[in-house]
């Protein structure tokens, strides 16, 4: 049985709005906790991680001349989005105990994009150019190799064997009550809150 998620915080005001942190935990996330519950009782999921109902539900694409073939979209769908959602609640802080970068991390970071300034401008970017709703994330893989993923629906690295650092939501429940339509102003905004100390551990974990 899985349960909404306490948020370490409770503002993240002005970056995010009262109001919308409340409908994106609270009305959104809720309902993808309560979604996944019904869909996995009584199945094989019922009792395994969100990481391996992910893994184990993740759409597989046939190499057969039909095309592709998927295995369980709803409790993938449901069980990525709250995975998804509890990475991103929990990267924010409205006080960072990191708001950068440091160690390994940057220094790969520095190795791929030259900077932190263009790392940052390709994640904004990437996630302005994701077509409808997704996620834009900050991924490694076993080596500490890092790469940006556009990431539609609730895709995530897990389900691409790769570890996720940090996301964006660019889904419009995010950003809509604040922004409206300006994803990118949205995008901007949230450097400041992201806590670098989070996704650092996650990285060297
Ligand atoms: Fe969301």
């Amino acid at each position: 049985m899985f349960t909404l998620i306490d948020l370490p915080y409770k503002s993240l005001a002005p970056v995010i709005s009262d109001e919308t942190l409340s409908f994106h935990h609270g009305k959104h996330l809720q309902t993808y906790v309560d979604n996944l519950n019904k869909l996995i009782a009584g199945t094989d999921y019922e009792g395994k991680s969100l990481e391996e109902i992910v893994v184990a539900s993740a759409p597989v694409i046939s190499s057969a001349a039909e095309g592709a073939v998927e295995k369980s979209p709803a409790i993938f769908n449901n069980a990525g989005q709250i995975l998804n959602h509890n990475l991103y609640f929990t990267q924010f802080s409205p006080e960072p105990s990191l708001s950068v970068p440091t160690g390994s991390l940057l220094a790969q970071i520095q190795k791929q994009w030259s900077s932190l300034e263009a790392f940052q401008a390709d994640f904004e970017a990437k996630g302005v150019g994701l077509f409808g709703s997704g996620w834009v994330w900050l991924a490694a893989d076993k080596n500490g190799e890092l790469s940006i993923l556009q990431c539609p629906n609730a895709d995530n690295p897990v389900a691409h064997g790769l570890k996720p650092l940090l996301t964006f939501d660019v889904w419009e429940h995010a950003y809509y009550l604040d922004h409206q339509n300006r994803r990118a102003a949205h995008l901007k905004a949230l450097w400041p809150i992201v806590d670098w100390n989070v996704v650092g551990d996650r990285y060297t974990k």
